[in-house]
């Protein structure tokens, strides 16, 4: 399966849902009015995005009436608007992936981050308590201290170290506060097909370079979009609340994970390890970004470098004998 990200359908009138189809996309006006209609329908917000466009295609798999939505067709930012389109379209459960995700860019612009990730995430949390619908609204490890030595589990005291992960958390309470009916999933070190992410970064690299100095000091999870998002849409159809880690399994720093990725693409590029001062950056990264899923009614995803095998293997780069 081959995924694009289509941002012409921006450009579609303000009626128009979209609905990104494994690297095709169909553009139905979808008839909310049909009388009768209570199939089960969830509607993905932030459907143009690296994870929101896999939630939306593994979820029509998995049965689901999906309608997919991203911005012009929703803006969460606004409460009213936001509140109009879902009563529309009737939802049985929201999945929300959209979100400001420049890192860096939140550090200067963190209310505009905090409009989308705080009070975005809680304008859909008041709408769908008001019709009475299911949230899943995925979240970060950037909310927690990074401090740490051991996984942090579900239970551990959030304290960002960055706007971003200041404007998560605000989300995440946003979404507890308003719609009990909810469940928070954090995630980490996402990578997938459709949207920039480090595995690609790293096999462009191998390809030009001999030699990739990449830090050594910071340790997560990272975590497949294509293990993530059925586990998403199981979440979505279980009544499972609160918040639940849903990270690929074990750990590893991002120099071991440039390592692996060479290995894998059968490269003799070498991943030299370098101190996080090295590259200076303007939001702090936490040092320590490993989540342990503790629980048994979420999905628990597989191993860190299983995913990023089946990414290689579905973006054409992993080596036959891998
Ligand atoms: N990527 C990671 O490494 C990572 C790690 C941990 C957690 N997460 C979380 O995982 C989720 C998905 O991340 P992702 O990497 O798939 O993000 P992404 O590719 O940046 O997609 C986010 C989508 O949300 C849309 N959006 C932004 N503001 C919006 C608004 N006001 N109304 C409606 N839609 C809006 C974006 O549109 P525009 O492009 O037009 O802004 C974009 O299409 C997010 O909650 C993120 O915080 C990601």
């Amino acid at each position: 399966m081959g995924f694009v990200r289509h941002r012409e359908i921006q450009r579609l009138g303000p009626n128009m849902i979209i609905r990104p189809n494994a690297g095709a996309l169909d553009r139905d006006e979808v008839d909310v009015d049909e009388p009768g209609e209570r199939r089960r329908r969830m509607v993905v917000v932030g459907a143009l995005g690296m994870l929101g466009h896999r939630v939306a295609d593994v979820a029509r798999v998995h049965g689901w009436d999906v309608v997919a939505i991203d911005r012009p067709e929703i803006d969460i930012t606004d409460l009213h608007g936001t509140t109009l389109t879902l009563e529309r379209l009737s939802p049985t459960v929201v999945v929300n992936c959209a979100a400001f995700t420049d890192v860096d860019g939140a550090e200067e612009q963190e209310d505009a981050a905090l409009a989308v990730n705080g009070a975005g995430a809680g304008n859909l949390a008041r709408a769908t308590a008001a019709l009475g619908v299911r949230i899943v609204h995925v979240s970060t490890d950037y909310v927690l201290p990074g401090d740490a030595t051991e996984p942090y589990a579900e239970d551990a005291v959030p304290g960002p170290t960055n706007a971003y992960g200041r404007t998560k958390l605000v989300g995440e309470q946003e979404v507890a506060e308003h719609n009990p009916d909810h469940l928070i999933c954090r995630t980490a070190w996402l990578f997938g097909a459709g949207g920039p992410n480090f595995i690609d970064t790293m096999v462009r690299l191998a390809d030009d370079r001999d030699e990739v100095t990449v830090v050594d000091d910071q340790t997560g999870s990272p975590t497949w979009t294509g293990h993530l998002a059925p586990a998403l849409v199981r979440a979505a159809g279980s009544d499972a609340r609160g918040i639940a880690h849903t990270v690929g399994a074990g750990q590893v720093t991002w120099r071991g994970l440039a390592a692996e990725t060479f290995t894998l693409i059968g490269s003799d590029t070498v991943a030299t390890p370098v101190t996080s001062d090295a590259f200076p950056r303007p939001a702090p990264r936490p040092a320590w970004s490993v989540l342990a899923s503790t629980r048994s009614d979420v999905p628990r995803l597989p191993d860190w470098r299983e995913g990023v095998k089946a990414h290689l293997a579905e973006v054409g780069r992993l080596r036959e004998a891998a």
